[in-house]
């Protein structure tokens, strides 16, 4: 009986588990290059910040995954609000200054929670990005965790004004915006020009890859566009008609589109459901917008990051879909043909390690049934 049950644990195990070579490419993209060696902070072992310089220019920013324990204070769950007054606005304190403010957790509402995986996204897009286009983009990932510092809120909310978790919000922004330097005065090789891109995930049950560009969901669903309060750079206005980049063929939901995964806004979802859309976040108001620079956030939905091997399909799409844009709005020129895109290495580490992994199953298999007859 015993037996029977430990066997089918072990048979179950192997038929859930994601197969070895997806396991074997997230292990390679985290381990193949190290980060730069920042000085470590806030009682941990680890930097606070994984920077990974770039020899292109696009910056991927990875605000929400941190997981890493540090002896920073907590954010509370709500902000303070005015007892009994009409008065909307929340004081980011904690505990609150006077006794005639309160926690308000209803309209005053901290999210604190995680956007799992997403930087395992970013590492793969770098990774992707560096066979696509023979360069890396800059790879920007906060490792504390959003209870302690929101990376993509003005300080006061993302920080509740602690004196060291403020130190460690501007560390942050200190390495986004001396990338974005790094691109925008590096006129001889980009124009100036450059794009970063915000990684998010989201739980919405359409399941889009929702992408913000600070247009409001009423915008979209008039299609009357405005860009000039959007994230993009002015000279992309002038080189393509707005629908176009919005939600046109010009746009980053066309191309996702075409490699298979629902956009909103796009040729197909022009505009989101009203009520479940973000379209603006801190980073990409702040970054985005700046000459010849532009920002946008890609907020994937949870269900495509999961799953390792979900999330294998998806990152490899959503870098044809990125390399597609990025020639197709002129932020980067092609430099490589397809001739010389090589195959990317994985396939044959992959191969090595899948038979491993399975002789490793099989043994694990008799081990566990030798063990529940003894
Ligand atoms: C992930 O999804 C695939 C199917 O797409 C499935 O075969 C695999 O077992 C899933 N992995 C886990 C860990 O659930
Ligand atoms: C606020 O309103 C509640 C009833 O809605 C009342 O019990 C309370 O005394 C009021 N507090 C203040 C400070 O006015
Ligand atoms: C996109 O391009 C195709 C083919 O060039 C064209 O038929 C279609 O009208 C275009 N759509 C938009 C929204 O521009
Ligand atoms: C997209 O889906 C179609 C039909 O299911 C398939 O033929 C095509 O190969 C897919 N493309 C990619 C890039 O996965
Ligand atoms: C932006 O690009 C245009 C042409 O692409 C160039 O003329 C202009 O000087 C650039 N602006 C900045 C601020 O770099
Ligand atoms: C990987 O294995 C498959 C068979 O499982 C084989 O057809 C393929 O050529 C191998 N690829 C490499 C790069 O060794």
């Amino acid at each position: 009986m015993i037996v029977i049950l430990i066997l089918l644990i072990q048979i179950k195990l192997i038929f859930t588990k994601d197969p070895a070579y997806i396991r074997d490419y997230f292990h390679l993209i985290s381990t193949t290059e190290k980060p730069l060696p920042l000085r470590k902070y806030y009682g941990m072992h680890h930097s606070s910040i994984d920077f990974y310089p770039g020899t292109m220019n696009v910056i991927l920013s990875v605000p929400h995954d941190g997981d890493l324990r540090s002896n920073l204070p907590s954010r509370p769950k709500g902000a303070c609000r005015k007892l009994n007054s009409s008065n909307r606005k929340c004081y980011y304190q904690n505990p609150c200054l006077s006794p005639q403010f309160q926690m308000d957790i209803k309209h005053c509402k901290i999210s604190r929670g995680r956007d799992v995986n997403t930087r395992l996204l970013a590492l793969a897009l770098r990774y992707e990005f560096k066979a696509l286009f023979h360069f890396t983009p800059y790879v920007i990932i906060n490792r504390l965790e959003r209870i302690k510092v929101d990376m993509n809120r003005f300080i006061d909310q993302g920080t509740f004004y602690r004196k060291d978790n403020m130190h460690a919000w501007m560390r942050y922004h200190f390495y986004l915006r001396h990338a974005r330097e790094l691109i925008v005065k590096n006129k001889n090789n980009y124009g100036g020009k450059g794009l970063l891109l915000d990684l998010h995930s989201h739980d919405h049950h359409e399941r889009w890859v929702e992408l913000g560009y600070l247009l409001p969901s009423r915008q979209l669903s008039r299609k009357g566009y405005n860009l000039k309060h959007s994230s993009f750079a002015s000279y992309l206005t002038s080189l393509f008609e707005p629908i176009d980049l919005v939600s046109g063929n010009k746009s980053l939901g066309y191309f996702i589109t075409k490699y298979n995964y629902s956009a909103t806004p796009s040729p197909i979802f022009p505009s989101p459901p009203e009520q479940s859309y973000y379209e603006w976040g801190y980073i990409i108001e702040e970054y985005g917008r700046y000459g010849n620079f532009s920002a946008i956030m890609i907020e994937s939905p949870a269900r495509n990051m999961m799953n390792l091997t979900k999330l294998y399909k998806y990152a490899k799409s959503l870098a044809f879909a990125l390399h597609e844009y990025l020639i197709a709005i002129e932020v980067f020129e092609v430099l490589a043909t397809s001739e010389n895109l090589e195959q990317s290495q994985i396939t044959k580490q992959c191969n090595l390690s899948r038979q491993i992994s399975a002789q490793r199953n099989l043994f694990l298999l008799l081990f566990f049934s030798v063990m529940s007859f003894i």
